[in-house]
């Protein structure tokens, strides 16, 4: 199966008086065409930032330090603006975790989704109107011919979020890259968006669904990579994760989900907080938190370790769990 996103050893970061902060430290991830690959870790983990990084879309002054990102095989880091810009929208789109912040406030919505149609597209006034129109209806925009000449500001925060994700999936993108798309949304609209990326997927775009809803991923994800403080700490396909987690992190994010399926009204989270960037502890980064600390873990980042099936793990104690 071909490749859509190839993203090799990426770190991006952005300086402080500290010196550099890399909030995003050598991440290795891959999403096949027609697949849906999962992105998830606890708030401040560098998922957005990562996400940022493909579509050059990083804000200043933060930027790529080093590693590659092939689009469908074309290198993206050090491609000039213009061709990257090119790329965006018809190659690849993301959907932004703020939408607000996309939108221009002083455009109507149909005409915003029009332009998207026809940068890319030669396409007649007629043809881009009818086929935004289709696109609002289809991510369940009410009365989508009328809300079309509404200004951004005249619709509630789940109207234009949809309005963002029709504008993302309308040229059908070889990449899809989501960003927490559907926390503003109630759950009937939420079952609509994700339908329609499964939809999507199975058209041969390849998705990165970033998320904290475990729920959400372990619904429509092939293949799952959790990141710690920066880093891949573990990836496997998604049922091998969900039945065998192996990183202690990935346990208490699974854990934090269940105690409250469980029907518990408390969330059991993980003790501690993710670490400050520009004061990581010594050694893998989740230690300080580990119940499994043991003391080879400060000393050195443990490597990626393949434990069979393509189940990576970034963590020594479940690496000697597993060989016991
Ligand atoms: N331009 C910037 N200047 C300073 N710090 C930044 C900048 N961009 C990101 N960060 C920091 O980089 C880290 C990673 O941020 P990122 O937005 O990627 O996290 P995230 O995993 O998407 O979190 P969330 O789940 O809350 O969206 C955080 O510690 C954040 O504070
Ligand atoms: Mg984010």
């Amino acid at each position: 199966m071909r490749n859509i996103l190839e993203v090799r050893h990426l770190c991006a970061g952005f300086p402080t008086l500290k010196g550099e902060a890399v909030a995003v430290n050598d991440v290795s991830l891959t999403v096949p065409e027609g697949k849906i690959v999962g992105l998830v870790g606890e708030s401040g983990c560098g998922k957005s930032m990562t996400a940022r990084a493909v579509m050059g879309l990083i804000r200043y002054p933060g930027r790529v330090i080093s590693g590659s990102i092939l689009l469908d095989g074309r290198e993206l880091v050090g491609m000039p603006k213009k061709e990257k810009r090119a790329l965006r929208g018809s190659e690849m789109s993301m959907i932004f975790q703020e939408p607000m912040t996309s939108l221009n406030p002083v455009m109507k919505v149909g005409r915003q989704v029009e332009e998207a149609i026809r940068i890319h597209e030669k396409v007649t006034a007629e043809e881009a109107a009818r086929r935004s129109v289709e696109i609002l209806t289809k991510v369940g925009v009410p009365e989508a011919k009328k809300r079309c000449l509404c200004y951004p500001h005249q619709l509630s925060g789940g109207l234009r979020q949809r309005v963002m994700i029709a504008m993302a999936m309308i040229l059908g993108p070889r990449l899809l890259i989501a960003d927490e798309p559907t926390t503003a949304l109630d759950v009937t609209v939420e079952a609509q968006i994700l339908q329609l990326m499964r939809t999507l997927s199975s058209g041969g775009t390849g998705i990165l669904l970033i998320s904290h809803d475990l729920g959400v991923i372990a619904q429509l994800c092939d293949h799952v990579y959790v990141m710690y403080a920066g880093r891949i700490v573990e990836s496997a396909d998604v049922n091998e994760l969900f039945d065998r987690p192996l990183h202690p992190y990935t346990r208490g994010l699974l854990n934090s989900v269940r105690s409250l399926r469980g029907g518990g009204d408390v969330l059991d989270t993980i003790p501690g907080a993710v670490p400050n960037l520009t004061r990581m502890p010594a050694g893998c980064g989740f230690s300080p938190r580990c119940p499994e600390r043991c003391d080879e873990c400060v000393m050195d980042v443990p490597g990626l370790v393949d434990m069979g099936n393509g189940h990576l793990v970034r963590c020594r104690p479940a690496e000697g769990e597993e060989a016991k």
